[in-house]
């Protein structure tokens, strides 16, 4: 089995690069430089040549505030570029592998996201993302597509590398009490891909760690862990005054996921197993 993986120096590109090399599994890594997904004509000739069985597509435009201002470039990656890979990956037979996100909601249900919910996406980030899983629903047939969550690993853009950058310099922080979501590392993504492709299993969902929190509480967590000497205090989403709006509560269930895969740790769980290694 071959694996093709674009976004290879994003934070879950490079966890499936590490654990692909750990399992000798046949890969080929691809990064912004080595393989533009805007341009179908490269995205044709990678999959055409190296005729992947899987495609991890983990390359995205995540920058979500910038998205507001330049949403041509969101998308150009989390749209068209998604649809040029879909084509791409039909005309070779290849099964792709698809990330997408929480923010396809608007975050006003009040109880834990299912697959079945209707999206609403209220920043142009998620809109961009909604409409890349539209254009896989609509070209293949057999697709994995997973919406993720808060996800952290070895990279800076995400919220853990921000809250260590932010505490070295500040013994009090501002984090938000009214943004509920679930954090959920690249490990525990790469362990429930790995489980959902063994069992030959297609179609949307939810993947996220069980259990959900404010980034307050996320926050907390870290200090306790990490035994950290720090105030931290809780604020509104609405003290930083953001160019894009977030969902006040888009935490998801992986019921459907986890019913078919076995289960999947607490975002606590997570994250300490997370913090202990890094
Ligand atoms: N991070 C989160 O909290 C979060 C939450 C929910 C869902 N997700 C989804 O999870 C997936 C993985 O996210 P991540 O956090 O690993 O992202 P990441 O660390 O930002 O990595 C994304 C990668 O995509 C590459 N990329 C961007 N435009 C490209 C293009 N035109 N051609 C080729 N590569 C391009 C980037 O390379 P350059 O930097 O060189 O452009 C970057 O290495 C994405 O689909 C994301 O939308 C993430």
């Amino acid at each position: 089995m071959k694996y093709l993986i674009f976004g290879a120096n994003g934070q879950l590109g490079s966890k499936f690069i590490e654990r692909l090399t750990i399992d000798n599994i046949d890969y080929i890594a691809l990064n912004h430089n080595d393989c533009d997904i805007t341009d179908i004509n490269s995205v044709q000739k990678v999959i055409k040549s190296f005729k992947p069985d899987f495609i991890l597509n983990c390359a995205a435009y995540n920058l979500v505030d910038e998205a507001e201002k330049s949403s041509e470039i969101a998308y150009k990656v989390n749209q068209k570029a998604t649809q040029n890979i879909a084509i791409s990956a039909k005309e070779e037979n290849a099964f792709l592998v698809h990330f997408s996100t929480d923010y396809v909601f608007d975050g006003n249900k009040g109880k834990l996201y299912s697959e079945k919910d209707i999206t609403n996406p209220i920043n142009e980030y998620g809109k961009s993302k909604l409409l890349g899983e539209n254009a896989i629903k609509n070209i293949l047939d057999k697709y994995l597509i997973f919406r993720l969550s808060w996800v952290y690993g070895n990279g800076k853009q995400n919220f853990i590398y921000k809250f260590n950058e932010w505490s070295s310099k500040n013994n009090v922080l501002n984090i938000t009490e009214d943004e509920y979501s679930i954090p959920s590392s690249t490990n525990l993504i790469v362990n429930a891909v790995q489980k959902a492709l063994q069992k030959n299993i297609f179609g949307l969902y939810h993947l996220v760690a069980n259990s959900y929190c404010s980034r307050y509480e996320w926050a907390n967590e870290i200090v306790k862990i990490r035994k950290m000497d720090i105030k931290l205090n809780p604020v509104s989403i609405k003290t930083f005054n953001l160019p894009a709006q977030r969902p006040y509560n888009s935490a998801m269930s992986n019921e459907l996921l986890s019913n078919l895969i076995g289960p999947i740790p607490t975002w606590q769980e997570d994250l300490k197993d997370f913090l202990l290694k890094n």
